[in-house]
């Protein structure tokens, strides 16, 4: 009954994930037994097949501490310079908690930079200097400032002095730890700070009671062999990267992505040489490929991982500006096929809008999922919300938009010697979905549920079963598409938790 994998996607077509479907299997597990522990490259392990992509709506500091915390990981942008994207990384890995406060730090005769206070800032740190490194002296609550009359008071006049009420806590405590150390002194917040007395955050009671509210998915995060969170970076292949590099290498990057729309290139093959060269001990995710020879050149050059998907993604235009791509179930189940022998991990990258899609990308080869669409909007993804038809809404953008492109990203598309910029994505925006520390673990459980189905305990497994033909698929008609979503109501509330 049904098809087998190689034979489906032999037959010319190029699919989507909604234009196959697997056959359920034989259950004799729990949902609950199912493991999605991975590898998002050669030598990084995750508990959560999820990864935050490159792009400078979806991930910076605030997005990758959460990701990390919660088994995943996040890849911060390079559309910013080379010591701003390292800050990020710095900034990540900075505290053992998925919250990040953005404190601004000021000296107490400065008259504060307050037009820094932002929706993610909650608090100025005053220290000696008016910089992180430098001893704490008080601080500053965005609150105290909106009601403050005076505003061109210096720091000193309003600030908090560090007195008895000031509890600080090594920037390593977990969650646990700080809800405790919070509960046991009863106090609304706690500075983090390092072994040698730089003030890294404050952590509110407030934030702590919101994400002690979501669902628990792990006792740990994804921590690397420092005990920080796992964070990994973008970058291109022209020579300016060599130092880009090198700043996220001090920074402390797990794991470096090179982030094209098509990977197969002189540029690319070359730079993944020099990484491994320069840097042994740091893993290399090259692409994006979609065919087994682009992927056979850039495993030959020597990639830790490979990124798969190419004008798959939700705001990208490249298949039809430039007539090349692949359907993305397509490209995911050939890639995979030939990076597993040589035990490359895929990350199947765009085009992922709801749990069945991630269950397709991660059966149909994939060790990982990257998402664009599907964390833009939440509260850790960059930017400030808005309003669009009433509609609470925040920007989500290609990087391959003109407006993206200004910035930088060009080079992703080899575009930057071009006297004329093509744009291959749009500009757009998308729903507040919340945290991505609520949504995920709903949408992991639903992953686990679909593996279960299949029989599939594991990430081995569902691929064991695959590549064995036991597992069964079909292509779906246009008509089996439209059967297979809601139909035929009135209206209709989707909600799924
Ligand atoms: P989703 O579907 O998750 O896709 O929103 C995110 C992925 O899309 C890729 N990307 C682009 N592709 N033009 C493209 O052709 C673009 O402007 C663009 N921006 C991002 C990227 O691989 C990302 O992870």
């Amino acid at each position: 009954d049904g098809y087998a994998s190689v034979k489906l996607f032999n037959q010319g077509y190029s699919y989507t994930y909604d234009d196959v479907i697997f056959l359920p299997h034989y259950i004799d597990f729990p949902a609950d037994a199912v493991s999605l522990s991975t590898r998002l490259s050669r030598n990084i392990a995750l508990s959560v097949p999820c990864v935050a992509s490159p792009m400078d709506t979806v991930t910076e500091a605030h997005m990758a501490a959460a990701m990390a915390s919660i088994g995943g990981i996040g890849i911060i942008h390079s559309n910013v310079p080379s010591l701003s994207q390292a800050a990020m990384v710095r900034r990540a890995k900075s505290s053992r908690v998925p919250i990040l406060s953005n404190p601004v730090f000021a000296s107490p005769d400065s008259r504060a930079p307050f037009d820094d206070f932002n929706d993610e800032c909650s608090c100025i740190l005053v220290t000696e200097s008016g910089a992180a490194n430098s001893k704490l002296l008080g601080c500053v609550w965005k609150r105290d400032w909106l009601n403050l009359k005076e505003r061109e008071a210096k720091v000193m006049q309003y600030m908090q002095s560090i007195d008895s009420s000031f509890v600080c806590v090594p920037w390593n405590c977990d969650l646990a730890q700080i809800d405790g150390i919070l509960e046991e002194k009863k106090r609304d917040f706690v500075v983090l700070e390092k072994e040698d007395g730089e003030v890294v955050d404050v952590v509110t009671k407030e934030e702590v009671e919101r994400v002690k509210g979501y669902p628990k998915l792990l006792e740990k995060g994804s921590v690397g062999s420092d005990g920080k969170w796992i964070v990994g970076a973008a970058m291109g292949t022209r020579e300016s990267d060599k130092e880009r590099l090198e700043h996220l290498v001090k920074a402390g990057t797990n794991v470096v992505v090179l982030d094209s729309s098509q990977g197969n290139s002189i540029y690319q093959i070359e730079m993944i040489k020099y990484v491994k060269r320069t840097y042994p001990e740091l893993d290399v995710i090259g692409g994006n490929v979609v065919t087994v020879a682009q992927a056979k050149n850039l495993i030959e050059a020597g990639v830790d991982g490979l990124r798969v998907g190419m004008g798959s993604g939700s705001i990208c235009t490249t298949q039809e500006v430039c007539a090349v791509g692949r359907g993305q179930a397509t490209a995911v189940y050939k890639v995979s096929s030939i990076a597993a022998q040589s035990g490359v991990p895929v990350i199947a990258d765009g085009g992922i809008s709801n749990s069945g899609h991630i269950v397709k990308a991660l059966v149909l080869g994939a060790s990982t999922v990257m998402m664009g669409s599907f964390l833009a909007g939440s509260t850790e993804a960059p930017g400030a919300y808005e309003c669009q038809n009433g509609h609470r809404v925040k920007k989500y953008r290609g990087m391959g938009s003109l407006e993206a492109m200004t910035k930088g990203s060009d080079a992703r598309y080899l575009g930057d010697t071009a006297k004329l910029k093509i744009a291959q994505g749009v500009v757009g925006a998308v729903a507040d979905k919340g945290s991505v520390l609520k949504f995920l673990p709903y949408t992991l459980q639903a992953v686990k549920q679909g593996f279960q189905d299949l029989g599939a305990s594991s990430m081995d497994s569902a691929h064991d079963l695959l590549r064995s033909g036991v597992l069964r698929l079909e292509a779906r008609t246009g008509a089996a598409q439209v059967e297979g979503g809601v139909h035929g109501l009135v209206s209709y509330e989707k909600k799924y938790f």
